[in-house]
Formats: C-alpha cells, sequence, structure tokens
C-alpha cells in the first residue's frame, strides 16, 4: 500500500431538487484533485454524496406529493446518474438515509451525550428553513437565504459550542502544518475567524474586557454561544437516541458523513481499518456559504468527541447566473445535462457519428471541466455563460491544443511513415521564455536537453498551482504571455510555443529535402512537438481527462488511465517519448462548436420558450424549399434566388433551425481562395496578359478596406476537398475565413504567414459556416494556382494597404 493517503469529500448535497452546474463545480474540482493525487501515486479516497434529512428535504417532498424516503431516492440518484455520466472518480457515494450513517450519527451523538457535551434545554429563536440554522434577530428577520424567518420554540438538546471559542481559534491559527485546520481562500479564513473572535470593535466601545489567543490578536470572551443540535417539531431526521420525539440536527447529521462513510462507528473490523487508515480527512471540498458549519461546528464537535479534526477546508466561490448566485431555490440555474447533450449531440456526434453517448458524455464533461477551471479563478465568484463557455472552447482547445497535436501527429503520419521519429542532435533555433521577475531568458524551449529543463520547470509550476488550487493558472496562456503575472510556465502557454516552434521550423519545407540535413532536422523538428505534446497531455490529464486518453492513444502511447496508475504522468523527463512509437489511429480531438450551439443550449433550458434561432430569417424562398423533402437546385432566374447560389442538397450540418442553409460554393471551376462570386476580386485565373478591366476612381479603391494579417488557424473541412477553413488575427480581431486554396497550401504551412485580408467584405455562410473576409492571391500558371501575397519586411497586424 501505499505511504501517502489523501482523503477529499464534496459537500453531500441536499436532495430537495436536482443538481445544477453549481454542484458540479465543486463535484469537478474534486475530481480534478483526486485524479492528481492518483497520479502521484497517493492512496486517495475520494468521497460525495447526497443530504437527505431535514425539514427542507421534507417540505420539498411534501410539495412534490411523495415520501420523503421515495423523494429522496430519486433525487439521490440524480445526483449519482450525473457524476457517472461525467466520469467522476469518486470512491463512496454517502446518502445520510443509509443505515451504515444513520447509526453511526446515534453512536456519535451519544457518545457527546456521555461526554456531557449535550445538554437538553428550551429554546426560542429564529430559524431560518432554507438555511436549515437558526439565526439571531427578531421575529421576521429575513434568513440568509432572503426569506423571513420562523419562530421555533423548541425543547433543544444543546451542543456546548461554547467551550471551544478560543480551542477553534488556535486551531485555525496555529502555524504547525500538523495541527492546524487550514482555511482557503484567505477570505473565507478571515470571515470564520471573525466570527469566532466577535465583535471586537463593539466590546472595545463598550468596554468589555478582551482576550487574547495564542496568536497575540484579540477576542471577545463568550461571543461564541451554544448551539441547538435537535429538532422536535417534524420527524424527518435520525431520532435522538434514547429520545425518539427529537431528531437530530440535520447538519451534525450531515457533517458526520465524512466519517460514517469510512467506517466510523462500525463494529466491522474492515471498516474499521478503513477509518483508522483515511481519518482525518486532508480535504473538504465546499462551497464559501458553508465554511461555518465545516471550519467552526464540525471541529468543534470533533474536539468534544476527541477525534482528529480535518486538515484543511477549501472553499470554491460561486457560479453566478444572471448575476446571483444559481441556486436551487431561486431557480435560476443551468444543468449540465443540457452541456453534456449540446457539446455530445452537436459537437462530438456530428464529427463522431458512431460514438456512444458515453463517450459523447464524457467529451462534454471535458468541456465543462476546462470552462469551469479555466474560467473562474478558484475561490472567486465566476459568471456563467453559454457564450463564454463555447469561446473558450474553440479558442483554447480546438484551435489550441487539438489544433497543435492534430497538426503535429498528421505530419508525422504523413512524413514519418505514422512512426515518432528518432532526434540526433538538436539545431540552434531555440524559443525563449522571459523570466518574469527579471527579464532574463529562463528556460530555452523545444530543443533537447533545454526542452527537459522547460518540461519540470513547467511541472513545478503545476505541483505548486495545484496545491494553492489556483486551477486556472497553468491553464491560463494569456496570463503567462502577460509574464508579469510569473507564469511562464502554464502547459496553455507551452501549446502556443510549440505552435510557433512548428511554424518558424516549417516541417513541410524540411520534408521537400532541400538541403543534406533536411531529413534529420525534420525528425528533430516532429519529434521535439511529439514530446512536448506527451508533456503536455501528461499535465492536463486530471483536468481533461476523456480528451487526453485519446491523444495519449494517438501518440501510441496506450490506455492513459494505466499510465496514471504506473506512476508515468508525473516526473516526466524529457525523452521519455520513444522513437519508433507507433502513432494510434489519427482522429480530430476537439471539433469545431458552432456559436449557434449557445441557442440550442438556452432551447434546452427552456423547453416552452419561443424558439429563437441565430440564423438569419429565412427568405420565403427558402421556405418553401423546407417543404420539399429533398431540396432541389434552384432556377436561378426565380425572383427570390440569390446570383449563382445554390441550395444545398442535404449535407450534414447545414441545416439551420429547419431551414437549409445557403452555400456559396461554385460547382464546376476550381474556386480559388473566398471566390466570390463577381467583383473585383472574383477569381479570373488571369494569365499575364493586358487587363481590359474597366478604370475606377480612388474613392472606388479606397472603400475596400485591406489589411495585414497573420494565419492563426488552418484546417481542412470535412467532405469539402477544396476549402480550408482559416482563422486570422487582424491585430485588432480574431475572424474567420473560408478559402477554397485547399489544393494549393496544406493547412500546416499556411499558420503563422501573413497575409492579405479584404477586411470589410460581408460574412457570408459557406458550408454553414461562417467565412467573413477573403484572402488576396495572385492566379499563376495555366492552372490559375493562387499564390497569396504577403510581405518581405516586418510589419504589424491589421495595417492597412493602401
Ligand atoms: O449545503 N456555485 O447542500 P446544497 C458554486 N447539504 N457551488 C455551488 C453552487 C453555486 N451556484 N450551488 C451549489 C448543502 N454549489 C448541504 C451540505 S455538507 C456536510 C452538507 C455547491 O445542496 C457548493 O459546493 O445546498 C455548495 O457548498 C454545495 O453545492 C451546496 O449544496
Ligand atoms: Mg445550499
Amino acid at each position: 500500500m501505499p505511504e501517502q493517503k489523501f482523503y477529499l469529500t464534496t459537500p453531500i448535497y441536499y436532495v430537495n431538487a436536482r443538481p445544477h452546474i453549481g454542484h458540479a463545480y465543486s463535484t469537478i474540482a474534486a475530481d480534478v484533485i483526486a485524479r492528481r493525487h492518483r497520479l502521484l501515486g497517493d492512496d486517495t479516497f475520494f468521497l460525495t454524496g447526497t443530504d437527505e434529512h431535514g425539514q427542507k428535504v421534507e417540505r420539498s417532498a411534501a410539495t412534490a406529493g411523495i415520501p420523503p424516503q421515495q423523494f429522496a431516492d430519486e433525487v439521490s440518484k440524480s445526483f449519482k446518474d450525473l457524476w457517472d455520466r461525467m466520469g467522476i472518480t469518486y470512491d463512496d457515494y454517502i446518502r445520510t438515509t443509509e443505515p451504515r450513517h444513520t447509526e453511526a450519527v446515534q453512536k456519535l451523538f451519544q457518545h457527546l451525550l456521555d461526554r456531557d457535551k449535550i445538554y437538553l434545554s428550551t429554546y426560542t429563536g429564529q430559524y431560518s428553513i432554507g438555511e436549515e440554522m437558526f439565526v439571531d434577530g427578531p421575529p421576521g428577520t429575513i434568513g440568509p437565504d432572503g426569506k423571513p424567518t420562523e419562530t421555533v420554540t423548541e425543547e433543544n438538546y444543546f451542543f456546548r459550542l461554547s467551550e471551544y471559542q478560543l480551542p477553534l481559534i488556535d486551531l485555525i491559527e496555529s502555524d504547525d502544518p500538523e495541527k492546524r485546520l487550514l482555511i482557503q481562500p484567505e477570505s473565507s479564513r478571515n470571515e470564520v475567524l471573525s466570527f469566532l473572535r466577535g465583535n471586537v470593535a463593539e466590546a472595545t466601545e463598550r468596554g468589555e474586557i478582551l482576550e487574547v489567543s495564542a496568536s497575540g490578536k484579540a477576542y471577545v470572551p463568550g461571543a461564541l454561544k451554544d448551539l441547538s443540535i435537535s429538532r422536535t417539531s417534524f420527524k424527518w431526521g435520525i431520532p435522538v437516541p434514547g429520545n425518539e420525539k427529537h431528531v437530530i440536527y440535520v447538519w451534525l447529521d450531515a457533517l458526520a458523513n465524512y466519517m460514517t462513510a469510512i467506517g466510523y462507528g462500525s463494529d466491522d473490523p474492515v471498516q474499521q481499518e478503513k477509518f483508522a487508515r483515511y481519518w482525518p480527512a486532508d480535504l473538504h471540498l465546499v462551497g464559501k456559504e458553508i465554511t461555518r458549519f465545516h471550519c467552526v461546528y464540525w471541529p468543534a464537535f470533533l474536539l468534544a468527541a476527541e477525534i482528529p479534526t480535518p486538515k484543511s477546508v477549501v472553499a470554491n466561490g460561486w457560479l453566478l447566473f444572471d448575476d446571483s448566485k444559481m441556486s436551487k431555490s431561486k431557480g435560476n440555474v443551468v444543468r449540465t445535462e443540457t452541456i453534456l447533450d449540446a457539446f455530445g449531440t452537436e459537437v462530438y456526434a456530428k464529427q463522431f457519428p458512431e460514438s456512444t453517448k458515453k463517450e459523447q458524455d464524457l467529451f462534454g464533461a471535458d468541456v465543462l471541466r476546462y470552462f469551469l477551471l479555466r474560467e473562474i479563478p478558484f475561490g472567486h465568484d465566476g459568471s456563467f455563460s453559454f457564450d463564454a463557455m463555447i469561446t473558450r472552447y474553440n479558442a483554447d482547445l480546438a484551435n489550441g491544443y487539438g489544433n497543435l497535436v492534430s497538426r503535429t501527429l498528421a505530419m508525422i503520419e504523413r512524413y514519418c511513415d505514422g512512426t515518432i521519429p528518432s532526434h540526433s542532435k538538436w539545431s540552434s533555433e531555440q524559443i525563449v521564455l522571459i523570466d518574469p521577475n527579471d527579464g532574463s531568458h529562463k528556460f530555452f524551449l523545444v530543443k533537447g536537453p533545454q526542452l527537459a529543463q522547460a518540461s519540470l520547470a513547467v511541472q513545478n509550476f503545476y505541483e505548486d498551482a495545484f496545491k494553492k488550487y489556483r486551477f486556472a493558472l497553468p491553464l491560463d496562456a494569456e496570463l503567462a504571455k502577460a509574464s508579469k503575472a510569473g507564469i511562464t510556465d502554464s502547459a496553455m502557454f507551452l501549446v502556443g510555443q510549440v505552435d510557433s516552434f512548428i511554424t518558424s521550423n516549417a516541417p513541410w519545407k524540411l520534408a521537400k529535402g532541400a538541403t543534406s540535413g533536411s531529413a534529420t532536422e525534420l525528425n528533430n523538428v516532429l519529434y521535439s512537438a511529439a514530446a512536448s505534446i506527451s508533456v503536455i497531455t501528461a499535465l492536463l490529464y486530471p483536468i481533461l481527462p476523456y480528451a487526453t486518453a485519446n491523444v495519449w492513444a494517438q501518440l501510441g502511447l496506450g490506455d492513459i488511465e494505466v499510465a496514471a496508475k504506473n506512476g508515468e504522468l508525473k516526473n516526466l523527463e524529457w525523452g521519455g517519448l520513444k522513437p519508433g512509437t507507433k502513432l494510434g489511429t489519427l482522429a480530430p480531438i476537439f471539433p469545431r462548436a458552432d456559436k449557434g450551439l449557445a441557442q440550442i443550449m438556452v432551447d434546452i433550458e427552456n423547453p416552452n420558450a419561443p424558439q429563437k434561432s441565430e440564423a438569419p430569417k429565412p427568405s420565403r424562398f427558402i421556405d418553401e424549399q423546407t417543404t420539399h423533402t429533398s431540396p432541389v437546385p434552384v432556377d436561378p432566374t426565380h425572383p427570390g434566388a440569390a446570383p449563382r447560389t445554390l441550395v444545398s442538397t442535404g449535407v450534414p450540418g447545414l441545416s439551420v433551425a429547419g431551414s437549409h442553409a445557403i452555400s456559396t460554393e461554385r460547382t464546376g471551376t476550381p474556386s480559388h481562395l473566398e471566390a466570390p462570386a463577381s467583383g473585383p476580386f472574383a477569381n479570373s485565373a488571369a494569365l499575364s496578359t493586358i487587363p481590359d478591366t474597366p478604370q475606377i476612381a480612388v474613392d472606388d479603391f479606397v472603400k475596400i478596406d485591406l489589411r495585414v494579417a497573420q494565419i492563426v488557424v488552418a484546417e481542412r473541412i470535412p467532405k469539402a476537398d477544396k476549402l480550408l477553413r482559416l482563422e486570422v488575427d487582424l491585430g485588432y480581431e480574431r475572424r474567420q475565413i473560408l478559402s477554397g486554396i485547399a489544393e494549393w497550401y496544406t493547412p500546416e504551412e499556411l499558420v503563422g504567414r501573413k497575409i492579405v485580408v479584404i477586411a470589410n467584405l460581408a460574412p457570408r455562410k459557406m458550408r454553414g459556416l461562417e467565412s467573413h473576409g477573403m484572402l488576396l492571391a495572385a492566379s499563376h500558371g495555366e492552372d490559375g494556382k493562387p499564390v497569396l501575397a504577403t510581405f518581405g519586411e516586418e510589419i504589424a497586424l491589421g495595417s492597412r494597404l493602401r
């Protein structure tokens, strides 16, 4: 058994309603951490589950008109089913209505009674049903859930929480990592400490005597009151042993799950051993609204029971929707299922029609995992939007990592017979990463021993970021680029670096064998790129388990889960990728997502809302066409027809909101560039003959906005032999252009080239994709080969040609 154990938990979620992406957020973070610890070789135990007792659940069940247990069964299943669809690797799923839990909670309660940490008394107070807690204030006080509290008078069991004010402060403020309860982020720690210390300022004003904790900071003695831990006004809970008209306070019941799930209170020796092995928990991951329960009540119960306290509590921020916390009670939620379904069927299944539902789900889950962890600095609140998710997906995964993998492996397939090439020496060209601290050149990336250094640095950085739960940092290429932030070592930054490395070394030129050293150099370049990808992939595995498994297999490295288990994903050594490894079957990793997907997701969320579509309002002519079962080419003289326009003939992906999108692709003559049907830049396949084009005035010319742009992405479009999909950077914006140059240029040789774009050409749809702009090229030779206009000198992106 490995030396180190790591026990982590998510909150157990209330079963008052089905899960939304807020719950998925905490569970995803826990899964990423669990995977990371497993690959480091730790004996990891990851627990999640559902919190099924209490008045809130009882009332929800009553509203639904079914018994609470049946209600809990159904909702608990919907959480578990979701985690299974998402491939969450929990080791156990605890339900607080299971006997293993209820019996052990009664034992804990009895243990506290026996130790005189619990006593019986009466209590009148304001109770918030939504948050299941007593709150201070007069009747009608607005509770933390925004609703008025209810006055409750009860005979109650009380827990002597007041005895633990100083012990808790000392526990949290301790410098001893072995003893302290670490609370992160700092804001949550401060909130808990100020609750524990009481209102120091007011007490000082009233002239009260303060006391000082071990850290030297003042606190108001007596500020922490005893806590009511039983209820008599409803039944749905665990009965107090020996006094069954009371049920145990739902938070004491719920918090105990962290111990009952791993065998606390069990008579079974196997369970007892498990508890001895894994307790105390190393990490309770929670949402920030429940830190008080985890950092005050929970450790106090444990101190009272003389059970070791957890090592750390880490709070995630809130996912906001329409600027307020997404919550089941407010109803402003987004369902994870919507994202799995939309990305699964509209993106993944479109590319892989044979794929299983499971594969589609795991793909969708990867997209959500990446987005949430990349977009929201962990511990902070963050707004969720479908648009932002699609944009991030396309930029970082489809065009970034996925494109790099496809591009590199396609060249290895083509130039090296699908086998990882050997590498001999390293050429002198190097890529430099700048040290943010002093501006010095820190790493020389991608060449031989220097790449070893870079990959090590990135790994160290990852380890550090993970330790601090700063998941976004290693994924943030922009921050890395801004170098001052000190994170030149981000994996996504490496993606960009390796991309540039390929572009500057132009393997497609080396493949033409211009010099005697070309072949060696080609191997070196492709090996370096592939080795870098293997490092990046290993690092991204906890965050993108499904996609990285695919990349790993395509690299010819087999099953990434096995590699993780064998410790092959940690301490990656440069050169670990063996030359001679046969690539697996190549396939796209992250097919692009259309912007229209946002609307699809909105529609899934609001099935009854009137259907909106982002597609331009179809003309009457197109509407008529949709009534035909198989659309036919249209008579161009039809009054509604655009010149030389065909209605597409049922190409998959072209159907937009029930209508058939218009394709401007021409048949017959090879269509160069973006190829408008007419106008000054229509392809004329002109040879060097004297032009007989009509003269124009300067005014006409200045209407055409010609700009310098750089090609950042180039890829083939399935089922369109002539078209390439390009993304160009105009300096002030990035956009997509479809261009009919696939017969003459390979995608690899285009990326990085500076070209001229007609920037103010109206956008249009081709093959269901938007094309916005056109490339400038001269037609050369008899077959009219397009030769792209380019520059011989340094020129800034976006510069205008005039
Ligand atoms: O509090 N943003 O259960 P719960 C981020 N049963 N995270 C969110 C979120 C959002 N908008 N909404 C929910 C309970 N969460 C108790 C816990 S533990 C012993 C008992 C996540 O169903 C976040 O982790 O209200 C939050 O703490 C948890 O779900 C609350 O789920
Ligand atoms: Mg809640």
